[in-house]
Parts: C-alpha cells; structure tokens; sequence
C-alpha cells in the first residue's frame, strides 16, 4: 500500500514508519509492500522534515532512512490501495487515476474507526502540535489498517 501527502516529508512518510513498525512487531506474517511518496516534488531525495522525524523518534519510530519520492502515475498499477492524507490529496489522484484504479485510491483515516476525523491535516506550516496530531492519527490508522490487513483473504 502506497500513503500519499503533498510533500513526502511529514504526514506519508509518517504513515508509512507507524504502520511498518507495527507489521513488524505485531504481525510479521502478514505481508504487505509498504510504501509513500508526494504529489509535489520539491523534497524529492530528502529525509523525512526534522520536526516530524523529531516527534516520531519519542515515539519509538526511527525515520531517518526514508527519503521523499515524487507520486508516479504507474504507482496507481503498483500498489493496490493508494491512501490519501486528505481530500486534496485524494481529488488529485482521483483525477489522475485510470478508472480500473479509481476505488483503490481512498482516504487513510477511512481505516481509523476512532479518529474521528477523515483527514490528517498539513503540519508544515504550524507548531509543534500539528505534528503531534500526525502521529496520533497516522498511530490510529495504521492500527486500523492492520486490522484489515489481517482480515483480508489471501490470493
Ligand atoms: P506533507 O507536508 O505533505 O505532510 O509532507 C508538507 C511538506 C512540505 C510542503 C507542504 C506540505 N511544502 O509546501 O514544501
């Protein structure tokens, strides 16, 4: 599965580490090619942002070896759930999709039952709490996803 944000420094990124982290310590067997990447190019080859890397690492989530990558149109063939951080995000690839493709572009917080929200809002323009909120709603999806991911039958 492919996470999705505007720049690949903050919210994807963080997505990708949270959900990572928690196959790997809770359910190694399941498998599943975890991965994210930015509508926007301008981080392309950069680390996660050091305030994001900051909060993660309180966390117990190591980011340092992410490095951003631009959004291709041929990750729609490569990922089978492409999940947007928000509904700009989502428009976007909604629009760029090729319509085989349309229903496996979703919303991430879609797969957090508890969040109560369906968006994870941008972070890089604000305090520190934005980037507190990334975490506890990328730490809320991913639990949900991981769910999921335990459900869904095997092909
Ligand atoms: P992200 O946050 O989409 O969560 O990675 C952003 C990072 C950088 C920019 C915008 C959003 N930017 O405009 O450079």
């Amino acid at each position: 599965m492919l996470f999705v944000c505007l720049g690949n420094i903050c919210r994807s990124p963080t997505a990708e580490a949270v959900l990572r982290h928690l196959v790997s310590t809770e359910a190694p067997g399941v498998e599943v090619a975890i991965a994210s990447a930015g509508l926007g190019d301008w981080h392309v080859g950069e680390p996660p942002d050091r305030r994001t890397q900051a909060a993660a690492l309180r966390r117990g989530f190591d980011m340092s070896r992410q490095r951003a990558r631009h959004f291709a149109d041929e990750d729609f063939a490569r990922f089978d759930l492409i999940l947007a951080m928000d509904r700009e995000n989502l428009e976007e690839l909604r629009r760029r999709a090729p319509p085989e493709a349309r229903r496996r572009v979703r919303l991430f917080l879609e797969f957090a039952a508890e969040a109560g929200t369906d968006e994870v809002p941008d972070p890089y323009y604000g305090g520190q709490s934005g980037f507190e909120r990334v975490l506890d709603l990328a730490e809320s999806g991913a639990r949900g996803l991981l769910d999921f991911l335990r459900r869904r039958p095997r092909d």
